[in-house]
């Protein structure tokens, strides 16, 4: 089966490039926040509505990383959350969670409410299903746990998807919106009386200092009192974001669907091969209907797409859907289920960072924000313990455990791999490693014949990446990066771009 998706998010496909200045002279502001996904614009926004003056940096384009490819499901109930909350934490931490995701949705409302944004803001059902018994007991144990916590859940025995299921928990009143056009809409508000919104400006280092230094790559420098870095995973190696978390893949399709015949809600399988599914107003009258699912480890899977494949034959196959648009992301995933959200080491008190959402981000940029604003005011926070991101856990779960020895053994493993000594073996549409003068070569060869040849070896810390087939991109499977087959940064934490290689 060939793909019919074009390989666009649909949320970037609808909305107007931006055109933010690139930053080319030096500039003194209170908070400098850099990236410019939710968790930046949402923080920007706060501070700048309490008075602070803000410098918004962003290496791509407002809106185009991560929260510019996401499902946009604004959730407190996420998939199975809180029964392990509570086995992890305990009740009052999984309490304090539960508070926190509803009241970001508020907060969030409140904000489209009150700015007037047009951005397909709904309120949603939201359900988790079961399709099978043992997802039934999972659903049925959250069902429990949920409604200890004092969350208004409800389980109900159908929901009105085309086929049959075991079961569902349902939370009412949640969300969803069109995530770019609520992103551009707030970055338009951040601009004049001593702030700016920067674009195609990639930071390279933050020095903690008093003032704070933010390095970028296009030489300028900003100057400010407080940096807040939302740039996924913080590009900083100090603190060991890289270490706490692991990056997680995932994949949509999406395409038009009759509105008499469109799921009414928000929907979310449970075990192995769950489904991720919403609808979406478009702006000619139409409803798009998108899935989601196919998720795995960044750089473990060189055949993506085969990932897509399935998306797309899913959509078919039960709503009888052609997919139109197709695209995939990643998220960062904590280990012990709760984002970090504070300073970024015990010593540095001016360089903060929100990291870890475990793909459930639209609130928790939300809660980031939130937290981030008034840390920086030096006000107290309730959620300040629950998501400190200096917390102490993670280094001993078995997840975490088995994580950081596959990165230890993607960092000895791979450098055996592409032990090819000749670019000719790569034939055209294939990217492979080859050794080349002693060194590992990452090696693609286009449709055209041209030949792109880039060092293999990461420039976060030193792993080999993996070709990745659907998205021609090269993938680090320790913690991330993705780079484009002429080495150009995809996604961090590097933030450097592979290194240019030629093979004669
Ligand atoms: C497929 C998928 C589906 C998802 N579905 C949902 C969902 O339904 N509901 C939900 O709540 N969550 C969902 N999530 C998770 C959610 O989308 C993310 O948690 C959230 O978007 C992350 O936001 P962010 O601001 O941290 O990252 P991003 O949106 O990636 O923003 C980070 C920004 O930093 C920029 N940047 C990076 N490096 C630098 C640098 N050196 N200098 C300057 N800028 C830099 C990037 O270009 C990027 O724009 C999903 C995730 C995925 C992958
Ligand atoms: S992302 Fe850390 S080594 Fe590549």
């Amino acid at each position: 089966m060939t793909l019919t998706g074009r390989p666009v998010s649909y949320w970037i496909d609808s909305t107007l490039p931006s055109s933010y200045p690139a930053l080319s002279q030096d500039v003194t502001v209170d908070v400098a926040v850099v990236g410019g996904g939710l968790a930046g614009v949402m923080t920007a926004k706060l501070l700048k509505d309490a008075g602070k003056t803000v410098a918004l940096i962003e290496a791509d384009r407002i809106g185009a990383g991560v929260s510019g490819h996401t499902t946009a499901k604004i959730a407190a109930l996420q998939q199975l959350l809180y029964a392990e909350l509570i086995d992890k934490h305990g009740e009052e931490k999984a309490r304090l969670a539960g508070e926190s995701n509803r009241a970001a949705i508020a907060r969030l409302a409140d904000l489209i409410a009150t700015e007037n944004i047009d951005c397909d803001f709904e309120r949603k059902a939201n359900y988790t299903f079961a399709t099978d018994a043992d997802g039934l007991a999972k659903v049925k144990a959250e069902v429990e746990a949920t409604q200890k916590l004092g969350l208004p859940t409800s389980f109900v025995e159908s929901v009105d998807l085309p086929f049959p299921v075991t079961g569902a928990i349902m939370m009412a009143d949640e969300a969803q919106f069109h995530p770019r056009k609520f992103m551009l809409a707030i970055a338009a508000t951040l601009p004049g009386n001593g702030s700016h919104v920067f674009e195609q400006t990639r930071v390279s280092t933050v020095e903690d200092e008093t003032p704070c230094r933010v390095i970028t790559d296009n030489g300028p420098t900003v100057i400010a009192q407080d940096v807040v870095i939302t740039t996924n995973l913080p590009i900083l190696d100090i603190g060991l974001y890289f270490a706490k978390t692991y990056p997680q893949r995932s994949y949509l399709a999406g395409g038009r669907i009759d509105a008499s015949r469109a799921p009414q809600g928000m929907y979310i399988g449970v075990g192995k091969g769950y489904r991720s599914i919403r609808t979406t107003p478009t702006d000619d009258g139409g409803t798009l209907l998108i899935v989601g699912g196919e998720g795995h480890k960044v750089g473990s899977e060189e055949a993506t797409d085969e990932r897509f494949r399935r998306l797309e034959s899913y959509l078919q196959e039960n709503f009888g859907v052609t997919a139109e648009y197709r695209w995939s992301s990643q998220d960062f995933v904590s280990f012990d289920k709760l984002p970090y959200i504070g300073a970024i080491t015990p010593a540095h008190q001016h360089t903060y960072v929100a990291t870890g959402f475990s793909l459930w981000g639209m609130a928790k940029s939300v809660i980031s924000a939130m937290m981030l604003t008034d840390r920086i005011l030096g006000r107290e926070h309730p959620w300040a313990d629950l998501y400190d991101s200096t917390r102490a856990t993670p280094f001993v779960t078995p997840t975490s455990i088995q994580q950081n020895l596959e990165v230890g053994a993607h960092w000895v493993g791979d450098r055996f791999k592409g032990l090819f000594d000749s670019t000719d073996s790569v034939a055209p549409g294939e990217g492979k490693l080859v050794t080349h003068q002693g060194g590992k070569v990452a090696a693609y060869r286009d449709d055209s014949g041209k030949l792109h040849t880039v060092s293999a070896v990461c420039p976060h810390l030193g792993c080999i990446v993996a070709w990745n087939q659907a998205e021609t991109s090269w993938d680090c499977p320790c913690h991330g990066s993705r780079f484009s087959c002429d080495g150009k940064i995809l996604h961090g934490p590097a933030v450097k771009p592979l290194e240019q290689k030629v093979c004669d």
